[in-house]
């Protein structure tokens, strides 16, 4: 059973994920927009990573005897980012915010000595190693190739390669 602390926290995470997916979704949107469908690919990949981070703690929720309570989820910016370097470092600046997020829920978790919860988020600790290593990798990529446009069309490219995996809780859930 859920502590009321534990189960508001992982509420607001959902909404935080919810929030991120539609982020990502908004800088997708943004890039095709730009001509950059390649991007736009990366984002929209990111926006479902982001909707499954959600259903894995939605998932959690519901196994742990516990109610899921869906929040509105606020506006996301729509457009400001003056070049593809700044879209990534936007990426990356709201992946530290999310592993604060993460972190203090395991805190959390450890206060109320709740330790399913806490193995539970460990899967979320590394991701988010993940997440902020992907976006800095881009932020690296993206600098390096500057306005050149024969640079930023192979990139294009590249990125358009991204497929969706979906992630390992929710694979081992389906099986
Ligand atoms: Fe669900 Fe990108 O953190």
């Amino acid at each position: 059973m859920l502590s009321q602390k534990i189960q508001d926290a992982l509420n607001e995470q959902i909404n935080a994920e919810l929030w991120s997916a539609y982020l990502y979704l908004s800088m997708g949107m943004f890039c095709e927009d730009k001509g950059l469908p390649g991007v736009a690919n990366w984002f929209r990949i990111q926006f479902k990573e982001e909707q499954a981070h959600a259903e894995i703690f939605m998932n959690y929720i519901v196994r742990r005897g516990g109610r899921v309570i869906l929040k509105p989820i606020d506006a996301v910016p729509t457009d400001g980012w003056a070049t593809t370097t700044d879209l990534f470092r936007a990426t990356l600046e709201h992946e530290q915010k999310v592993t604060a997020l993460i972190n203090n829920i395991y805190a959390l978790a450890e206060d109320e000595r709740d330790y399913a919860t806490r193995d539970q988020l460990n899967w979320f600790v590394n991701e988010q190693v993940e997440e902020e290593e992907a976006a800095q990798d881009l932020i690296n990529k993206f600098s390096l190739i500057g306005s050149d446009g024969p640079g930023l069309y192979t990139l294009d490219r590249e990125l358009a390669t991204r497929v969706y995996n979906v992630p390992a809780p929710l694979a081992t859930a389906a099986e």
